[in-house]
């Protein structure tokens, strides 16, 4: 086994080992990733061999970059001394290759000069080649973590790391978080998520080339743009067909188009989730949501609220047809309980996902009343990950499950039914401050 020096980007560090995790499990690699601290952007694990640290970071949206570690020190003369000692035998190997030299520091900085005499340091690699800031053949990073004490700044370094660039992550090679920034995107609304961690979601819920994603609450389609970006194939639906066709001319196929991944949208309908018409043999390979929690959009399902009304509705004839048999007829809707969509959404995953198929969705949930038992569970589907976004009295969790076969025997719970909490939305729009049950 080798030694490598993950490099992650400072977002989400709550996220970064998950996903690390998801992508080891994705492309089959046995990593050992106990070692990361969500304080500091470096980690340091061991791989077989440049191969696996390619695959492992290629698609990785929190990680910047992965890096072969050529020796590590407390102080630059430590670190000097274990290049040599660690790695000498891999000086003549790059004699030739032109190359550049990179400084990534954390919580402080090294003056230019300072900088430009470390690199002279270095001579004892014996690189001959040209140095080319450009393309270089290779780049090799000296990595800097520094201590602050208050609001003193740290002038020398408390940990280096040198490597060699293996491979950059798919967020600097190809700028993909700018690239989906909502702010960019002609088609956005009030619920659309957020790029970065619905990219995030993508790569925890193993979405994958050519194979088929269903957001069944798709609203604005983040999600499924998001998933495009990694080549699956795209299906959504939501209750509401105005979020679907858009306006001004702009809409979800649109921003397919502006992307370059028409090729990936299948299409979106309306269709409310609990009357579900995709036939039962389609076959979905992920499912990826943010559903309804009634903050920014209503939780609604089709149906009459007062069935005496809708039954006189029956009978309603316009020019000379049944009213609800016409195709402009816009059927009555009526609300629902969080508690059954969530149940509903579980039961849905565990017959419509294949065996490892995933399901990744977001739950609010507020701070004062959380329990690890409000999280749903399916006894098909394994809770992977439960991963929070903190905000002031409130979280949103990243929920992924994966669907097991018969050998897996989990448990069916339903967190919000059995401990009665009151509905999220009516709780946010209190500021939190009642009582949850
Ligand atoms: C939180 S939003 C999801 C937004 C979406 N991720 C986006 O990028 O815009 C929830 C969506 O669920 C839809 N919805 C509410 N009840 C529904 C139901 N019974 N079936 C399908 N969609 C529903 C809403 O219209 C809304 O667009």
């Amino acid at each position: 086994m080798k030694s490598y020096l993950v490099q992650f980007a400072q977002a989400h560090p709550k996220f970064r080992k998950a996903e690390l995790e998801a992508l080891a499990e994705l492309y089959n690699i046995p990593v050992d990733l106990s070692k990361h601290n969500e304080s500091i952007p470096f980690l340091e694990i061991k791989l077989k061999d440049d191969d696996q640290a390619r695959a492992l970071v290629s698609r990785a949206i929190l990680s910047k970059g992965i890096y072969e570690l050529w020796g590590s020190g407390t102080t630059y003369e430590n670190l000097f001394k274990d290049i040599r000692e660690q790695s000498q035998s891999k000086f003549a190997q790059y004699k030739n290759s032109s190359f550049k030299f990179e400084f990534e520091s954390f919580k402080g900085r090294q003056s230019h000069e300072a900088q430009m005499e470390i690199m002279e340091s270095l001579s004892f690699l014996g690189l001959k080649g040209r140095i080319n800031l450009k393309t270089p053949d290779e780049t090799f990073t000296i990595f800097e973590e520094y201590q602050v004490y208050g609001m003193e700044k740290a002038h020398t370094p408390k940990q280096l790391w040198f490597g060699r660039l293996v491979q950059l992550s798919e967020r600097i090679r190809n700028n993909i978080v700018e690239k989906y920034d909502l702010k960019k995107r002609s088609y956005i609304g009030t619920t659309s998520f957020d790029a970065e961690l619905s990219l995030v979601s993508c790569n925890l819920a193993h979405v994958q080339e050519q194979r088929i994603v269903y957001d069944p609450f798709a609203g604005t389609g983040s999600f499924l743009v998001a998933a495009a970006g990694f080549g699956a194939l795209n299906i959504g639906s939501d209750i509401d067909t105005r979020m679907l066709s858009g306006k001004d001319n702009v809409n979800i196929a649109t921003n397919f188009k502006d992307y370059g991944t028409s090729t990936q949208f299948i299409d979106v309908m309306t269709m409310d989730f609990t009357h579900n018409a995709l036939r039962s043999n389609f076959v979905i390979d992920t499912i990826i949501c943010d559903p309804p929690y009634g903050v920014r959009e209503g939780l609604r399902v089709l149906g009459a609220k007062n069935k005496e009304k809708a039954a006189g509705r029956e009978t309603n004839v316009v020019n000379g047809e049944i009213a609800h048999l016409r195709r402009d007829f816009i059927h009555p809707k009526k609300p629902y309980e969080l508690s059954s969509l969530l149940d509903d959404l579980l039961q849905f995953a565990s017959v419509r996902l294949p065996i490892g198929g995933r399901l990744a969705f977001w739950m609010p949930t507020a701070n004062d009343d959380f329990e690890i038992t409000l999280i749903p569970q399916h006894k098909c589907l394994e809770l992977k990950f439960n991963l929070e976004q903190q905000f002031n009295k409130w979280s949103r969790r990243l929920l992924v499950y994966v669907k097991r076969d018969q050998s897996y025997i989990g448990e069916t719970r339903n967190g919000l039914k059995e401990l009665n909490i009151k509905s999220f939305r009516e709780r946010y729009f209190h500021g939190f401050s009642e009582s949850s049950r």
